[in-house]
């Protein structure tokens, strides 16, 4: 019996999953997503193409995968759509190798509205939603009001979309000045619909424990990351859905006995776009050079990421939380040219070193910083760990002694080609 893999991010998302989806998928015969819906950006960069993926797996593009949207994921039609034109205009024959499952929830144009109208009434303390209308799905869905892909189908599906519509509405009244318009939007979401059923819906839960009895090998492909998880992220900065491994199970129907290995993406440094706690954020010209080599730009958002150093306290939590047993590291080539790399090892809280990541990160935190001697060495033409220069090795080996697990893929560039598999 072959056991379900798991790419997932261990940071506040971006990470780089959807490369490093793409560079594992020929091991794969099924790629699923598990969580998340539309809020999610990967980006994939092959033979001068590049590609950004909201909802659809990233294993899409090579040959003889299937990809499955999995019942944790939450689908926006419109968004959907929109993916699926862009990939069939390529010439991708999606219809036989893409399949959604029944269970999945769909994001209703009102839904969006909410999430609007909830960050606009935050003010200050908003969460920097992407406002893909990801929170109030997710809340109709634990508040059993939601509509799930296979709805689609029934006979009544008009009248209960129409019911939560109302209900919606009468939400927003409550938002006094909040002006909106679905119309247009709404149009596009049954055009939307239509054409979703040109797919396979899919019980998502069999056919992947189908495929694990018949040994076809799975990817489960997370969005997000684990610091922006519902329970165990920085709340309430966060996203609505399980990001860490037990999502896989809850998001696809895979036993918790039925988990292969959990690779963990962090970049060699950090980012994060919306707000919320950041304790190794740099607010300097380090930080800004991050940035500007990082091009940490949102992938659909277009927002700028905040940066900063790796946080070690956040990454160990993280690896805890996921159970990960192989890490993989993004982005390295970024820090080429830098004198001085630094990692938090440790946090200062009222004057007391931690080393736990606490319930509550606040300004009054401060990182505690282990120092590294940059490699000042352009290694985006790196492709055997033994050619990285020494500085760069002995960053990667701390990185390995300090969670106990062992770096198994590094990432010098965007392109599938620049990927380092030790
Ligand atoms: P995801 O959401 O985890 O899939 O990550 P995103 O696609 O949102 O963000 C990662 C960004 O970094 C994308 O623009 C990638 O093309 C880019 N990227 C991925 N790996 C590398 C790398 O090793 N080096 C550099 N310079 N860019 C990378
Ligand atoms: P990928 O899969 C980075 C952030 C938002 C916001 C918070 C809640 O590309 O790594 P939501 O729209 O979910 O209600 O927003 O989570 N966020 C992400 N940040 N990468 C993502 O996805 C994200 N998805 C949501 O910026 O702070
Ligand atoms: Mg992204």
């Amino acid at each position: 019996m072959k056991k379900v893999d798991v790419v997932l991010g261990l940071q506040w998302g971006d990470e780089g999953k959807g490369k490093v989806v793409d560079v594992l998928t020929p091991s794969y015969s099924i790629i699923a997503r598990f969580q998340g819906g539309p809020n999610a950006g990967h980006s994939l960069h092959f033979e001068d193409k590049k590609y950004i993926l909201q909802t659809i797996p990233s294993g899409i593009f090579r040959d003889g995968s299937i990809n499955i949207i999995g019942n944790g994921v939450v689908i926006d039609p419109v968004i959907l759509s929109k993916e699926i034109a862009k990939i069939e205009k390529d010439g991708i024959d999606l219809e036989n190798k893409l399949v959604i499952s029944q269970k999945a929830h769909l994001i209703l144009p009102t839904h969006r509205i909410l999430d609007a109208a909830s960050e606009a009434a935050k003010g200050g303390a908003k969460i920097g939603s992407t406002l893909k209308g990801i929170g109030p799905t997710y809340m109709d869905k634990t508040g059993r009001n939601g509509l799930r892909v296979g709805d689609i189908l029934s006979d009544a599906f008009m009248e209960r979309y129409e019911t939560l519509k109302e209900k919606h509405l009468k939400m927003l009244k409550q938002y006094d000045d909040f002006q909106f318009d679905i119309t247009e939007y709404e149009k596009e979401w049954f055009e939307g619909i239509e054409n979703l059923k040109r797919f396979k819906f899919v019980e998502s839960e069999h056919f992947v424990n189908a495929c694990i009895n018949s040994d076809k090998p799975i990817l489960a492909e997370g969005a997000q990351g684990s610091m922006l998880d519902i329970d165990f992220g920085t709340y309430p900065f966060v996203t609505s859905s399980n990001t860490v491994c037990a999502g896989v199970c809850t998001g696809l129907g895979v036993a918790p006995t039925k988990i292969g290995d959990v690779y963990g993406i962090f970049k060699a440094y950090c980012t994060r776009v919306g707000s919320g706690p950041f304790p190794t954020e740099l607010f300097d010209k380090v930080g800004q050079k991050m940035c500007d080599i990082g091009m940490e730009y949102g992938s659909t958002t277009g927002r700028k990421r905040r940066c900063g150093w790796l946080d070690m306290v956040a990454l160990k939590y993280a690896i805890m939380i996921n159970g990960v047993s192989g890490l993989i590291m993004m982005k390295a080539d970024v820090l080429n040219d830098f004198d001085t790399i630094k990692v938090a090892v440790a946090y200062k809280v009222n004057g007391k070193e931690v080393k736990d990541f606490p319930f509550e990160v606040n300004d009054g935190i401060e990182p505690v910083y282990k120092e590294f001697k940059g490699w000042k060495t352009d290694i985006n033409n790196v492709r055997k760990y033994e050619d990285f220069p020494a500085e760069f090795k002995q960053y990667v080996e701390f990185i390995e002694k300090e969670t106990g697990v062992p770096v198994k893929i590094i990432s010098v560039g965007p392109d599938r080609e620049e990927t380092i598999i030790r």
